[in-house]
């Protein structure tokens, strides 16, 4: 007899509670089960119920979202349903901001509509530039635009009109923006060089690298490296729930305003296990100094000592189809800008980590982050900017993300439980009596 004779197949769980030997059926929807259904299960009447259990959030799903689509096993990544090789290769990054925003590629008209109104806010109060200037010299700029987007908010006190569509468009469009004219000036203030002021002439790209490189008049434009510069923002553009969205979502969910989440985000980025990886693999890379180092390098990531930093993935148990992208922007862009010699130590420090049993067991390839940074500095990028960019590119994905959440008539205040692991109640001590 099959098992499909001695049973009547649903899409149900049977849960049978041991401490009681009471059973349950949990309704399987989409693959998963609502933790709330445990909570029936309880030994006696005072009894909270049973919670699930899941630090760092491994195996849960906090939302529903029609954005991006991953298969990690099979390197997939799709932005509203576009393979992301084809979205790199035909279309600009607002194109895409657009299509992640509304859910549909734009209309030649619309995408007019969404560039203009884009365009038209991308200068900031002239009160920002006292804040920024207050910034010592060597300030982190990742520091800088967290704190700069988050000010953004007391300039917009409007923004907190979260309820009403329009008003939550201006200020996704705001933030658009924005956040080129703050990346360039926090560029510019570390090398104590004057802000250049947005030119609504350029494009999103072109006006962000003139802010950022122009000196004594107009930056002249490198095709080659903006065009790598705009599949780079389109490769960064959404990432489902990674740890920066879901701190947009977290916060977002408390209904403040949009400049505040997305604050909340870039924080999360800027750490070096997220966004800030990209810095971190070119200080890697300085450490390793030479290929004949990196057999010794690898056996102490093997020994604990450190990560391989560029490699590995929550989701992707493949190759990052991003760093696949971005392998072969590379090519371009070096073929423009002549080789960088730490590129041979990453390709080296490839090929050996893809032999290697530790590495192929664990199923830790490249990431979006191992070859982006090489690419940033032969632009001219110094090391500690590149999670920036990486946050410019993020920007419409914490955007539609977040809109996405609002909507969302089943989301309300993110409040995780806990496992209280503490002390029982105990009598307190005066200060005198403690010693
Ligand atoms: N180097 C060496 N070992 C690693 C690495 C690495 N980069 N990543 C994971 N491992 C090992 C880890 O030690 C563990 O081994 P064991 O099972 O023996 O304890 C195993 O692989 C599983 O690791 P994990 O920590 O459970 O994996 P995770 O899903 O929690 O972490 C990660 C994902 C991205 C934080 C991690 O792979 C990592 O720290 N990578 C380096 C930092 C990095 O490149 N981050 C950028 C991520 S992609 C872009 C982005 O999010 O911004």
């Amino acid at each position: 007899m099959s098992n499909k004779d001695q049973f009547v197949f649903s899409d149900t769980l049977s849960v049978t509670d041991n401490r009681t030997a009471q059973q349950y059926q949990l309704p399987i929807t989409d693959g998963t089960v609502r933790a709330m259904d445990f909570r029936q299960m309880k030994v006696d009447v005072d009894d909270f119920g049973l919670m699930t259990y899941d630090p760092a959030f491994t195996n849960t799903a906090c939302c529903r979202s029609a954005i991006t689509f991953i298969d990690g096993e099979r390197g997939i990544l799709r932005y509203r349903g576009y393979p992301i090789e084809q979205l790199a290769e035909t279309t600009s990054f607002l194109e895409v901001a657009y299509l992640l925003q509304v859910g549909e590629l734009p209309t030649p008209d619309q995408l007019k509509v969404w560039t203009d109104d884009i365009r038209y806010h991308t200068y900031v109060h002239t009160k920002v530039l006292k804040f920024l200037e207050g910034f010592l010299y060597d300030a982190h700029p990742m520091g800088m635009l967290l704190g700069a987007v988050g000010a953004l908010s007391t300039f917009y006190p409007d923004a907190k009109d979260i309820q009403n569509p329009a008003n939550r468009y201006l200020q996704r469009v705001r933030l658009m923006a924005k956040i080129p004219t703050l990346a360039a000036f926090a560029f510019r203030h570390v090398r104590g060089l004057p802000f250049v002021f947005p030119d609504n002439d350029l494009d999103y790209i072109g006006n962000f690298v003139n802010m950022t490189f122009s000196i004594g008049g107009k930056h002249e434009p490198n095709p080659i490296l903006q065009r790598a510069l705009q599949i780079l923002l389109i490769l960064h553009a959404d990432h489902e729930q990674n740890c920066s969205t879901s701190a947009v979502r977290s916060v977002g969910s408390s209904h403040v305003d949009p400049f505040s989440a997305v604050s909340a985000g870039i924080a999360a980025l800027y750490g070096p296990l997220h966004g800030g990886a990209n810095e971190a693999v070119l200080t890697m890379l300085d450490v390793i100094g030479d290929k004949a180092n990196i057999p010794s390098y690898i056996e102490r990531v093997k020994q604990g000592e450190m990560r391989l930093m560029g490699f590995g993935h929550r989701v992707y148990k493949s190759y990052d189809p991003r760093a696949k992208l971005i392998k072969r922007v590379a090519d371009d862009v070096f073929a423009e800008t002549g080789l960088n010699p730490k590129l041979e130590i990453a390709l080296e420090l490839e090929r050996i980590a893809l032999e290697d049993d530790y590495f192929v067991s664990r199923k830790l390839y490249p990431n979006v982050d191992f070859y982006s940074g090489l690419i940033y500095q032969a632009m001219g990028y110094p090391t500690d900017y590149f999670t920036v960019l990486f946050a410019i590119g993020r920007m419409p994905g914490w955007l539609a993300q977040w809109e996405e959440m609002l909507l969302d008539k089943e989301q309300k205040i993110s409040r995780p439980r806990q496992i209280y692991t503490g002390y029982p109640e105990r009598p307190f001590v005066p200060l005198a009596q403690r010693g």
